[in-house]
């Protein structure tokens, strides 16, 4: 585990420290001083330019370059020759660096011999107890994402939806978090018949997943957070052709990042309740998968027509979004990797946040800026409404007849269907994070999973 220590100054620091400079240019540089101390001079760019998104990936940069040198033990100073961040202050800076520090830090290494790991990051400047606070803060955020992440690369044939539920009960331990875990036979006496549905085909059975923090009386209503977890994604007899199938081990992304939003409530301690429900299912192909064509009857009581097998992640949430009603909540928001459409529609660089609500769209946009999880809004809107018209049940999980346009939004039309039966004000949002379910070169972090959105959930439960 790489530890990061505040320091107050760095006038003395241990031999094998490497100091940290930056200069204006492209290419970092690796210097060794006359003296024998070694200099990590980090490429800026230009100063001026630096603002508060490629400050992020700046701070990335340090450790993913200090990594290349195995470094073992770096020293940062807090001050920067960055303009456009003067109006930040000290605590910001501070919380930024390690935050960004453990998430670059992060890879899966599961299956890897050589496992070189930074072993201390000295932050330096640190002077107020507020800017201690934020270190801390930040270093239990940016670990539990990597928790996240470990869960969201592990191997589709490792990762079964009754393991995600194990590893959902280990990490609430400790916390004033519960969880709770429905087996194939409880959901069957719940009704979830489309959760069942996408799990049919499969030998490990589906479960759903309750997590239940209360950090406020009882009586005040909750946020329900719901998250896909598809364990894996064939695409069912649906069968996804090509390069499609690789990396759909991380289709549960959206449910490692509900599980990491409550618990991060909780090991917050923020004064909110806060429900994370995760219907958990690997979407398998055998002889009694579900079929294209078949009719399932969720919870809600809907019929629906599974029009193409491949568009399970919407099914096993209508279930979840409609089990969400017993909580009586104020805002349900649902995560998932849903749609490739959502790829086409935005690139990689952010998620597609889908809601009716204008002040909520605005206050989560804000959000994702803050917390460095970026969204960017498609529409809701009646006009979309036609094309998931059912054939034979009350609405198609696809359009019918092969339309091709506007998949991220269809998704979130279908969702809207069985996101209601909340009480009045309660707001709802879907956020198709299928864009940033991987990495990119630029983002700064490992291959494989980003961990996202769990840090702008987290600012969810605490200021909405
Ligand atoms: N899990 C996929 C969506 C996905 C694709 C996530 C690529 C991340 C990267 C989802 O279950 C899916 O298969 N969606 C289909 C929907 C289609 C059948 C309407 C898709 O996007 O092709
Ligand atoms: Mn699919
Ligand atoms: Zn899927």
């Amino acid at each position: 585990m790489t530890k990061i220590t505040p320091i107050s100054n760095s006038k003395t620091l241990p031999k094998d420290c490497v100091r940290i400079a930056w200069h204006e240019g492209e290419e970092s540089k690796y210097i060794e001083q006359q003296d024998g101390s070694t200099t990590l001079s980090i490429a800026a760019g230009k100063y001026k330019d630096v603002n508060v998104r490629t400050f992020r990936t700046l701070c990335r940069a340090i450790v993913r370059t200090a990594k290349t040198h195995k470094i073992d033990r770096l020293v940062v100073e807090i001050e920067h020759p960055f303009p456009q961040l003067e109006t930040h202050d000290a605590t910001w800076i501070v919380g930024t660096m390690a935050e960004n520090f453990l998430l670059a830090n992060y890879t899966y290494t599961a299956y890897k011999k050589d496992k070189h790991d930074i072993k201390e990051i000295l932050i330096s400047g640190v002077q107020s107890a507020e800017a201690k606070k934020a270190l801390d803060r930040a270093v239990v955020i940016a670990t539990e994402v990597n928790k996240c992440r470990d869960l969201a690369n592990t191997p589709g044939s490792i990762m079964t939806p009754s393991l995600l539920a194990e590893h959902a009960k280990q990490m609430v331990k400790g916390t004033g978090a519960r969880v709770t875990v429905f087996d194939k036979k409880r959901i069957e006496k719940e009704r979830m018949g489309a959760l069942l549905g996408v799990g049919r085909g499969a030998k490990h059975g589906p479960r759903f997943i309750i997590l239940e923090y209360y950090g406020a009386s009882k009586k005040e209503a909750p946020i329900v957070f719901v998250g896909k977890g598809i364990t894996f994604d064939s695409g069912g007899l649906n069968v996804k052709v090509g390069g499609a199938m690789l990396d759909m081990h991380l289709d549960m992304s959206g449910g490692a990042a509900v599980i990491g939003a409550v618990v991060l409530a909780a090991k917050l301690k923020l004064k909110k309740n806060i429900i994370g429900l995760v219907p958990a299912t690997e979407n398998a192909i055998s002889d009694d998968s579900l079929h294209p064509g078949d009719v399932l009857v969720g919870r809600s009581g809907k019929t629906i027509d599974v029009l193409d097998t491949d568009a399970e992640g919407r099914l096993v949430l209508s279930d979840a979004l409609t089990y969400a009603q017993i909580y009586s909540p104020r805002l349900v928001v649902d995560v998932a990797t849903l749609t490739g459409a959502s790829l086409v529609a935005l690139g990689e660089h952010c998620s597609a946040l889908m809601t009716k609500d204008d002040a909520v769209r605005e206050t989560f946009m804000k959000l994702g800026e803050e917390s460095g999880d970026y969204l960017w809004p498609l529409p809701l809107w009646d006009e979309y409404k036609q094309y998931i018209k059912g054939r034979f049940g009350d609405v198609a999980n696809i359009p019918a007849s092969g339309y091709k346009w506007g998949g991220a939004i269809n998704g979130g039309m279908f969702l809207s269907h069985f996101a209601e039966g909340y009480p009045d004000g309660c707001k709802w949002a879907h956020i198709d994070m299928a864009p940033r379910m991987t990495s990119v070169a630029s983002d700064k972090l490992a291959k494989g999973a980003t961990g996202e959105p769990i840090r702008l959930l987290t600012l969810i439960a605490e200021r909405y």
